[in-house]
This record gives structure tokens, C-alpha cells and sequence, in this order.
């Protein structure tokens, strides 16, 4: 598997497939099956795959864990080769960045960002589409996939793609669970397995609330109130109910429901997020 740092490479290689759909595996690496999931997509879909591993300084606040969000360049490329993606594009900080201080941004809006994960993670999505709008300049891609877990980046990249007049496909891929429910994270790694029993409340509680809407129950803060009592024990961050297209807070004339949760696991505070259509 080709492994590319400098961009000005990467734009070589690139130079002779203007003609080719190309996909995008945006990734901070640590790949999971979740990963290979949109990899196995892109390559389905596209005449070239490009996964790119970078870990953004610009969307981790400074108390978060960028230092040791866990770094295992090798084995994804590994990975990304078996299941036919073309190249790998791992560029360094330095080379991503300039001057992460004086960075000209994108900055999605307000009501985008003020609720769920923007408002307990202040500039995280303004560094998510910063960068993500470079890997698309970079990569020049015909597509993009992005999973289902990370809900609220989705609905921004789908945004910022619409309102910039941004020329790729944005594919969205679902969230692929363990055979118990819990969604792949590359944050799983950090559990120990008492921890691992706390994080599987997260699918626990999304799934029974969408049991109580099956049985007809339409009453938010009942939802939402069942899914804290399964929660008991991790240290919540939000749980909300929005409508999945408008991402506003959902109505019980809503026709979809999409539940979501942020909870940090003790003892190591690992910080998950899970979500399910109710
Ligand atoms: O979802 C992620 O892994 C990251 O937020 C992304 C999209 C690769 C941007 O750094």
C-alpha cells in the first residue's frame, strides 16, 4: 500500500486521473471495521479510493485527547490495502497547517453547532470542516464517505457542502456495532472491560427507547428520562432527540425521531457517542 505525506504528491499521482471517480475515506486513523465499512463502499463505488489518517489538532480542545488518540499508521494501511483502497494519504501536522493559529477557517453555523456536541466541545466543527474541506481541495474527490455515528458532523458536512457549492458526493455509511451492541469507535480502545460494560449502556438505552416508541410512546422527556435511568453510572453528557433532517429539536408531529447520546465511561473518562433513529 502506497503510504503519501505531501500533498504536492499526492497531487502528482492524481495529475493523470482527472478522468476517475474518486472516493474519500476521511479518517483519523485507529481504523475499525466502522472504517472498513466506508472503505469497502468507496471501492464498490469509485475508480480510486483514497483513506486519508490524520489526527486534526485544529477539532480537539485543549483539554480533549489528541496526544493520545492512539496512532497506528502501519496496521491501517494494512487494513485500507486489504480492502482495495489505492492509497493512503497520512499527512503531518506541518504539512496539513502552516500556522494552526492564524488558520483561516469554516466556520458552519451557529444553530448547527450551539447543541449536542458543539456545545460541550467549543471550535470542534469548525475544525472538522476546516479539514475536511482541505482533504476535498486535496484529494479532489468525486465522493466522500462519512458513517452515521458521528450524526451531528454529518448534518455539517452535508450543510457546508450545500452552502459552498462544494463539487462531492456525500455518502453516508451506517454505524457498524459489536455483535452486543456497542457502536466501533476508535475511542473503544481505551475501555477496560468493567468500563466496557458501562460504554454498552449507551445502545442499551437508545434501543429501549426506540421500544417504547414502538409501543407508542411519544413523550420526550419520558424517552429521554428512560434512556438516563440505563445511563446511571457513566457520566452523561447530553441525551436529545432531534428530527434527523433538521437537526432541531424533534416534535411529536416529527415523523423520524433520531435519539442521541454523549457520555463519558469512568474511570478513564473516555468520552462515547452513539445514536439510533427511535
Ligand atoms: O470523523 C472523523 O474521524 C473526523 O472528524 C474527520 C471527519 C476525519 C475529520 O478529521
Amino acid at each position: 500500500m502506497k503510504i503519501v505525506h505531501k500533498i504536492s504528491e499526492l497531487k502528482d499521482i492524481l495529475k493523470d486521473k482527472k478522468a476517475l471517480s474518486i472516493g474519500l475515506v476521511p479518517t483519523m486513523g485507529a481504523l475499525h471495521q466502522g472504517h472498513g465499512s466506508l472503505i469497502k463502499k468507496s471501492v464498490e463505488d469509485n475508480d480510486f479510493t483514497i483513506v486519508s489518517v490524520f489526527v486534526n489538532p485544529v477539532q480537539f480542545g485543549i483539554n480533549e485527547d489528541f496526544d493520545k488518540y492512539p496512532r497506528t499508521l502501519e496496521k491501517d494501511a494494512k487494513l485500507a490495502e486489504e480492502l482495495g483502497a489505492d492509497i493512503v494519504f497520512a499527512p503531518s501536522v506541518d504539512e496539513m497547517y502552516q500556522d494552526t493559529k492564524e488558520l483561516t477557517l469554516v466556520c458552519p453555523p451557529y444553530s448547527a453547532i450551539n447543541k449536542l456536541c458543539g456545545k460541550s466541545r467549543p471550535g470542534h466543527f469548525d475544525g472538522v470542516a476546516t479539514v475536511v474541506s482541505k482533504l476535498f481541495n486535496i484529494s479532489q474527490c468525486t465522493r466522500a464517505y462519512f458513517g452515521q455515528k458521528d450524526a451531528q458532523q454529518l448534518f455539517i458536512i452535508k450543510k457546508m457542502v450545500k452552502d459552498l457549492n462544494l463539487n462531492v458526493e456525500i455518502i453516508p455509511c451506517p454505524i457498524v456495532r459489536e455483535k452486543d451492541g456497542l457502536a466501533l469507535s476508535s475511542r473503544n480502545s481505551y475501555l477496560g472491560d468493567e468500563a466496557r460494560n458501562d460504554a454498552l449502556k449507551l445502545s442499551k438505552a437508545l434501543n429501549y427507547a426506540k421500544e417504547l416508541r414502538k409501543k407508542g410512546v411519544n413523550d420526550k422527556q419520558l424517552l429521554c428520562d428512560s434512556a438516563l435511568k440505563i445511563l446511571e453510572g457513566t457520566n452523561v453528557d447530553y441525551v436529545e432527540i432531534v428530527n434527523p433532517e433538521t437537526f432541531e429539536d424533534w416534535k411529536e408531529t416529527d415523523k423520524k425521531a433520531l435519539m442521541l447520546i454523549a457520555a463519558k465511561i469512568p474511570p478513564t473518562d473516555t468520552r462515547l457517542i452513539d445514536n439510533m433513529e427511535i
